[in-house]
């Protein structure tokens, strides 16, 4: 008995007994693995000095959108956590896509690309926004010239690709702007630490809401390295949220897949660096973390979670804030007199 008041006396305090952080720990284990500290190797795609040099310089070229002014860095901001904080992207001639710009860190441990997994890799998804025309608006034909027509790009080309008779093509776009993207990760959250070992990187508050996430059933889908990007789901699972978050028009992965069961199905997406990234979900309409993680609470396990467990869960989604890369905007070739000019 004089034990058990202990072990309370202790809980409220905030201590908790080695083996009980332990057990959470091992648990922990089973689900969920740390962002490693370099990046990971692509399938078929090596990287080089070179090659990433060249992805880094394409990721921040603006001249490859129609009208000269829009980037991957324009949605997907380096400094920003790799989102841009807006519910939807302005794109070519300010046009707003349906979707809120995920974070393109740690995007190379997720299992697919896009809200829906339209694409199956970094080097598939690259192609997608240059050619979109309501984001980049250029053709491919017209990407490839457009660098074709600048020296400094067919020297960088030359260099990343050396085997090449011709080596600047829409593929090793793509090819470069992966191995770029791949070393978008941000390892040594407090998260990673306390699970490697570091029992004062997590607070009280924060392994609280650990226990919370994984005993209610996020992690569930929320697993794996990334705590989230490997696997898809219903929004709504359990009861449809409000249309403002889940605007009718946009049915998911059913537009992939023609499947009926893929209603309003979406990956579940990474909760990796989540506090940097608001606003939340596909339609960008929640800007509080906490009403984000009521809503997931209603909507895919049909629980009321209570105030202090919102608490408890949101310290400890900002345990997943990890090391940001510090990306230094690239000097770009300069355009030349032949080089194509921006179209209106
Ligand atoms: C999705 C990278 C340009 C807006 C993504 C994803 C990646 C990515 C990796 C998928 C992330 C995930 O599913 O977790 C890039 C690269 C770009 C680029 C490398 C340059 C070549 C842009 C631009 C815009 C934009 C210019 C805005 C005009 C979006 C949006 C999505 C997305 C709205 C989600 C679309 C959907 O799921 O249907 N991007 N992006 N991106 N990006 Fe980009
Ligand atoms: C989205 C947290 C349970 C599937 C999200 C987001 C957060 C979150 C913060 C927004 C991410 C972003 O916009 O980048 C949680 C928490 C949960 C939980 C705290 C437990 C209370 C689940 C479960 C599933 C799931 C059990 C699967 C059945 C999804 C999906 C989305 C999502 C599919 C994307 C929704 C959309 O915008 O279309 N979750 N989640 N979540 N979660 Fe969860």
């Amino acid at each position: 008995m004089r034990l058990l008041a202990f072990s309370f006396f202790l809980t409220l305090a905030g201590v908790v007994p080695a083996d009980a952080a332990d057990s959470l720990r091992d648990q922990a284990k089973d689900l969920f693995q740390p962002i490693p500290a370099s990046p990971p190797v692509l399938p078929g795609n090596p990287a080089s000095a070179e090659k990433l040099k060249l992805g880094r310089m394409l990721y921040f070229e603006p001249r490859l959108s129609e009208a000269h002014n829009i980037s991957c860095n324009s949605c997907h901001l380096v400094g920003l956590a790799g989102a841009d904080g807006r519910p939807n992207s302005i794109g070519h001639n300010w046009q707003r896509g349906g979707r809120n710009a995920p974070t393109v860190f740690n995007a190379v441990f997720n299992t697919a690309q896009f809200w829906d997994g339209r694409a199956a890799d970094l080097k598939e998804q690259a192609g997608g926004p240059i050619a979109n025309p309501i984001e980049m608006g250029i053709t491919k034909e017209h990407a490839v010239n457009q660098l074709k027509g600048i020296p400094g790009y067919l020297e960088a080309f030359k260099a990343a690709y050396p085997d090449a008779a011709d080596p600047v093509t829409y593929g090793n776009i793509e090819g470069a702007i992966a191995v770029f993207e791949a070393t978008l990760i941000t390892p040594d959250a407090p998260f990673d630490r306390w699970l490697t070992g570091d029992d004062g990187a997590l607070d009280e508050q924060q392994r609280q809401g650990l226990a919370v996430f994984i005993e209610k059933g996020c992690a569930s889908c929320h697993n794996g390295i990334n705590v989230g990007g490997g696997m898809y789901a219903p929004f709504g699972v359990v009861e449809k949220p409000g249309w403002e978050f889940l605007p009718p028009d946009d049915h998911g992965r059913l537009q992939v897949t023609k499947t009926v069961e893929d209603d309003y199905v979406f990956k579940v997406p990474t909760l990796r660096n989540i506090a940097l990234t608001a606003p939340y979900f596909h339609s960008g309409h929640a800007w509080d973390l906490k009403q984000a993680v009521a809503i997931m609470g209603t909507a895919q396990l049909g629980e009321q979670l209570t105030p202090g467990e919102i608490d408890q869960v949101t310290a400890f989604l900002n345990s997943l804030t990890g090391r940001q890369p510090e990306i230094p905007f690239p000097v770009l070739p300069p355009s030349v007199a032949s080089t194509p000019r921006p179209q209106p």
